[in-house]
């Protein structure tokens, strides 16, 4: 059986490195904003080329403390794509504000640009851009938008760690960007962890005090905060596999090359990447005309696949009822995004996966009819 992900065969390609940098962790005595974090927050900004990284508990509260940090609330309204994962939609609504979809592409599957400007309304406080499954999203596009109509971008960067805009890192144009380190991600942690990352000195220090239940000097709580420290343990980990980031996104972007040479079946539309962009290939999504057939028929031949993502934030249960929960309507009103919830099969990538499962993956899949 091809498994769909393997941690452990991740863990496996630095196991030595990791629980090294664990154990040291551990046998410091300092578990919680200690000499790791502040290393891991130094390197990590370092390597994007921003002022500020702050390390938090995971990448929902990075975008929670991002939005809360720039002061929006209740009656304010962030522009969100309408294909992404819950948690881009939640650091929207844990804070009061209301999300305004736009739909996406049918060839990057990412947010439309030319859609972002007539979703725009006085009361639009911000635009957060998700650069989704490892492709960065058209950033002079959204740049040029945000600054023409003077608005702050958030963005969403749990699945994109290395990518590219025109030769830019992702996560260093936009006025603040969250970071997932949930152990799957391109930078993965062995727990749950995220980051803020900005060149604002304000919103980090800002994003710094609301991690720490809001307080700059203990018992003085200025601000609502919360309790979202990456601890000792994880930011050395998260250490050990920053510099393996570039190898690990060689190799997915090798698998996928692999993949793009070899699924030939007119069934299967393959991920489609801007010549402007790179790709590192979180994951790998593909398009079919009978979602369930075609994952049926890869089981049937030994290999796991997942849906990225079936229920989209405007359809989800949690908020029927509410401005962020569009029903029937929404279907219409964003029919590329629910198109791809209908149709997006991810095959199976990941840096510790080796060539022939792939070959076997594109065998599978050229004999799907
Ligand atoms: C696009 C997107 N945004 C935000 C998140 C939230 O990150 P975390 O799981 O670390 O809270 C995820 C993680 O799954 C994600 O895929």
């Amino acid at each position: 059986m091809i498994e769909y992900t393997s941690l452990l065969q991740n863990y496996n390609l630095f196991k030595e490195e990791y629980e090294e940098a664990a154990l040291r962790a551990l046998r410091s005595g300092w578990y919680i904003l200690g000499p790791e974090l502040e290393k891991f927050e130094k390197d990590f900004a370092a390597y994007l080329g921003v002022k500020h990284c702050i390390g938090l508990n995971s990448g929902t509260d990075a975008l929670i403390l991002a939005i809360r940090a720039l002061n929006i609330g209740p009656g304010d309204e962030v522009i969100v794509p309408a294909g992404t994962y819950i948690a881009s939609v939640l650091g929207i609504t844990e804070n009061g504000a209301t999300p305004v979809y736009v739909d996406a592409t049918d060839d990057t599957l990412l947010i439309d640009p030319a859609k972002i400007e007539e979703a725009i309304t006085d009361k639009t406080k911000a635009i957060l851009p998700v650069h989704l499954y490892g492709q960065a999203c058209d950033m002079t596009a959204i740049m040029d938008i945000a600054k023409r109509h003077n608005l702050p971008v958030i963005e969403d960067c749990a699945q994109c760690h290395g990518s590219k805009w025109n030769g830019v890192l992702t996560g260093t144009e936009g006025t603040l960007s969250c970071f997932s380190f949930y152990p799957t991600k391109p930078l993965g942690a062995l727990g749950d962890a995220g980051c803020v990352c900005t060149n604002d000195d304000e919103l980090a220090d800002k994003v710094r005090m609301l991690r720490n239940y809001g307080s700059r000097i203990k018992y003085h709580n200025e601000s609502i905060g919360r309790n979202s420290r990456l601890d000792e343990v994880q930011a050395a980990v998260l250490s050990v596999g920053l510099s393996h980031l570039d190898e690990c996104n060689e190799i997915r972007m090798k698998l996928a090359e692999k993949y793009l040479k070899g699924i030939n079946n007119p069934k299967v539309k393959l991920p489609y990447t801007n010549p402007n962009a790179t790709h590192v290939y979180h994951l790998f999504p593909v398009i079919v005309d009978d979602q369930k057939a075609f994952q049926d028929f890869l089981l049937s031949k030994g290999v796991k696949t997942q849906v990225h993502y079936p229920i989209p934030p405007f359809l989800a249960e949690c908020y029927e009822g509410t401005d962020a929960g569009k029903g029937e309507e929404g279907k219409k009103l964003y029919s590329n995004a629910y198109y791809i919830a209908t149709h997006e099969v991810s095959l199976p990538i990941y840096s510790g996966m080796n060539e022939a499962d792939v070959d076997e993956v594109i065998k599978a899949v050229n004999e799907y009819k």
